[in-house]
């Protein structure tokens, strides 16, 4: 039987719940009787997420085998984490000539995998093509537009996606519409997330022992912030600090994961203690998947500046408020049936939006083709270009 060789590229925390389900697919289909080619697979792990919480831990829960390769290009610029990534993965390349490179998402490894492949000619494929949140300050939108340029195939996750391929001038063969892979990840987790106990979660990922511990039977918002926009600006960091402290979590209790990024700006900017001093407010490290799709599943409210969550908000109906002025997935938003509600940094808009979002019923939403099988039909796809 004929072997096609597929090298997967990851390299930051939304990679790795991407990355899960298309493994088990190839595994699923080299398992099958009916399966015309054997898929070989190759991880490569740039290493841009390297501590256990933001990287590992993802691997141990979402039974993700470890990488074949870590390039261990670690924290630095933009160009310093790309370029870093070009460097390394041109000799893996070379070394291992695949006839496919897939790429997922739109972290730094997933553009700079994207160049690397295709000037050394190689066949590359981007899992999560055609999002776009038209914003050129963010570094994501960069790695999307360079990564879905040289991507022959382009796997998207709803319409709105393949209509903005089509815009750019994307040959329609080239785009294959297969739904959302995050949801595959959910689906299949779902039911080990439900049985944990929130408490626990609680007690275990807390920064201090000495921080709040409000009762959360009434409900309680989940928060979660790390784009350059929300903490890298003193003021505008400022401005959702205080509103979360002297507003918010009067209100309701607040758990909030802590992206390291975040931490960092909390401390520099001097709001941490601040922060650890509001009785309603639970801070926490970085949480692995089940634990935060758990705290998802009875959050009267999410706010975040998160892509990933938005999407997993739509599909389990949490009211979102969406701390962004632009979002790549329009299909989450009210607009197209979803729950989420974008607010950016705008206190007025932020306060009336969490005022009307926490009084509304769960609405779950899935748009077509979010149905948890994603991942095989993109192994199908790739599968079938052996006999072109
Ligand atoms: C990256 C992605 C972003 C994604 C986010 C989710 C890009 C351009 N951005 O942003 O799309 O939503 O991941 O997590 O690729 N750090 C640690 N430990 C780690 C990793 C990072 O402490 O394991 C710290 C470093 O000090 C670093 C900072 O966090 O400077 C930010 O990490 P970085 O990889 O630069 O970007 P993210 O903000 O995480």
């Amino acid at each position: 039987m004929k072997t096609l060789r597929i090298l997967s590229v990851v390299g930051a925390r939304p990679n790795f719940m991407k990355v899960a389900p298309f493994l088990r697919a190839i595994q699923a289909h080299n398992r099958s009787p009916n399966a015309r080619v054997s898929l070989a697979h190759t991880l490569v792990h740039t290493g841009q997420h390297y501590d256990d919480a933001m990287s590992d831990t993802f691997f141990r829960t979402l039974g993700i085998p470890p990488p074949d390769v870590n390039l261990g290009v670690g924290s630095g610029s933009h160009a310093e984490q790309v370029g870093r990534t070009m460097i390394a993965l041109e000799k893996i390349l070379i070394e291992q000539r695949p006839d496919w490179v897939v790429v997922v998402g739109d972290v730094n490894a997933t553009c700079a995998a994207a160049i690397t492949a295709k000037k050394l000619n190689l066949n590359m494929a981007h899992i999560e093509a055609g999002l776009r949140s038209f914003d050129m300050t963010m570094p994501e939108e960069i790695n999307r537009l360079v990564t879905d340029r040289l991507a022959d195939l382009l796997f998207t996750p709803d319409a709105i996606a393949d209509e903005n391929l089509r815009r750019e001038g994307v040959p329609p063969t080239r785009i294959r519409n297969v739904g959302n892979i995050m949801i595959d990840t959910l689906d299949a987790n779902r039911e080990a997330a439900t049985a944990l106990s929130l408490s626990d979660i609680l007690s275990r990922q807390r920064v201090t022992a000495g921080n709040a511990r409000p009762a959360l039977d009434g409900g309680y918002a989940v928060l979660t912030l790390h784009r350059p926009a929300n903490v890298d600006d003193p003021a505008a960091l400022n401005g959702l600090v205080r509103f979360i402290i002297n507003e918010a979590a009067t209100v309701l209790p607040i758990i909030w994961t802590l992206h390291p990024r975040t931490r960092q700006r909390l401390e520099a900017g001097g709001l941490w203690s601040a922060v650890q001093a509001t009785p309603n407010i639970v801070t926490l490290e970085p949480l692995d998947y089940l634990d935060m799709l758990r705290l998802n599943l009875d959050a009267t409210i999410v706010l975040t500046d998160s892509g990933g969550l938005q999407e997993e908000c739509c599909v389990l109906g949490t009211p979102c408020l969406t701390l962004r002025s632009s979002t790549e997935r329009p299909v989450t938003l009210a607009a197209h049936g979803g729950v989420s509600r974008l607010v950016g940094n705008d206190l007025e808009k932020i306060r009336q939006g969490f005022d009307e979002l926490r009084q509304l019923p769960r609405r779950p939403h899935r748009p077509p083709l979010w149905d948890g099988h994603t991942a095989p039909r993109i192994v199908q796809a790739l599968a079938e270009t052996s006999s072109l």
